[in-house]
């Protein structure tokens, strides 16, 4: 008998927020406000949710964007390939499902960027699927409740916490549950300083009993983070400014940058000036306005040391035309949070 569900539905019809993705049964809506959530807060992802919906108020509508628009609004989510994602997924519901988003959690699955999270939350939200999502909120409440001390970042974690979700979910009522338990980790069985005082399961929770709320959720360790280190060129010439478009399969594919030089470890303008490839974009005829070292910027696995080097060069030669661009026209791309963050402290 699952008695944690009912105490989680009543706790959430009290507490629980309320969401614009929460007053609709729209698939689309409910994927989109999923994708947004995995990436940020609630409070942050709202501004998102509005944006996209505003722009994109269908999934027709979306997929007939172009691909640098729908970075454009994604920046300042980070992780950029769930923005792809998201514009294919909304392109194959588009091409191969007529424009109907799929009802099923096997067939969610199957689209672009839709792993199991995403296909059960939408799956259950708007379809009434009993599949049980498992996020970080719901590791947190039920490694407490069930003072689980299994990692949850092993194989066997991830499968024991799945199957243990499923366990407990109100298979007649699986989208509110699904929201009610990640609430209730959001807002009430917080990572730090959880409400136990005035928590309706503090009875039942076998971690509050024996001491080791603060001790869960398990994790096993910690991804090893590596360094790089990223030398932007901001260069300028009679009203153009030079910005590139990042290819190949690295971090922030798509997005726009400065010509950049990696180095392995930190380097001067002096050894970055006698790099072939600033010599080759540059030539000899540069002034250099100013450098600027960027704040760290951590991601997941990387560590980024980012410095600009402003420069200005009379004329621009031919290894760089093609990716000058009018000055006034920078804030129309997508660029990493790195360099919108300078852009904001340096306006062009
Ligand atoms: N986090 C991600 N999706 C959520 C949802 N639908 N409700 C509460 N928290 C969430």
């Amino acid at each position: 008998m699952n008695r944690l569900a009912p105490i989680l539905i009543d706790w959430y019809t009290r507490c629980g927020r309320d969401l614009p993705w929460r007053r609709t049964h729209d698939a689309y809506r409910i994927w989109l406000s999923e994708v947004i959530l995995q990436q940020t807060r609630v409070v942050q992802g709202l501004d998102y949710y509005v944006r996209f919906i505003e722009r994109f108020p269908t999934v027709d509508a979306l997929a007939a964007a172009s691909g640098d628009e729908v970075l454009k609004l994604w920046q300042g989510l980070g992780y950029y390939s769930r923005a792809r994602n998201l514009h294919a997924a909304a392109r194959t519901v588009v091409e191969s499902h007529g424009g109907v988003f799929p009802a099923t959690f096997a067939e969610l699955r199957t689209l672009p960027g839709v792993g199991e999270y995403t296909a059960a939350a939408v799956a259950s939200i708007a379809y009434g699927e009993p599949c049980a999502v498992v996020d970080g909120n719901v590791y947190r409440v039920l490694a407490r409740l069930f003072d689980v001390d299994t990692p949850i970042d092993t194989t066997a974690g991830r499968r024991a916490f799945a199957e243990l979700a499923q366990s407990q979910l109100d298979i007649s009522r699986p989208g509110l549950y699904n929201q009610a338990i990640m609430d209730f980790g959001a807002l009430q069985c917080t990572p730090v300083q959880p409400h136990c005082d005035d928590c309706p399961l503090s009875g039942r929770c076998l971690a509050l009993a024996a001491g080791s709320v603060a001790a869960r959720p398990v994790k096993q360790g910690r991804t090893k983070v590596s360094d790089r280190w990223f030398h932007y060129l901001h260069v300028s010439s009679n009203g153009q400014t030079l910005l590139r478009r990042r290819e190949g399969c690295d971090i922030w594919r798509g997005l726009y940058e400065f010509p950049m030089i990696e180095t392995d470890g930190p380097a001067d303008f002096a050894a970055l000036a006698s790099d072939p490839r600033f010599r080759e974009w540059l030539g000899d005829d540069w002034h250099l306005v100013r450098t600027v070292e960027l704040p760290l910027h951590r991601l997941s696995h990387r560590v980024i040391h980012a410095t600009v080097c402003r420069l200005e060069i009379p004329t621009l030669g031919p290894a760089v035309a093609s990716w000058a661009i009018p000055t006034e026209r920078v804030g129309d791309y997508a660029v990493p949070r790195l360099l919108e963050r300078y852009l904001i402290k340096y306006p062009m």
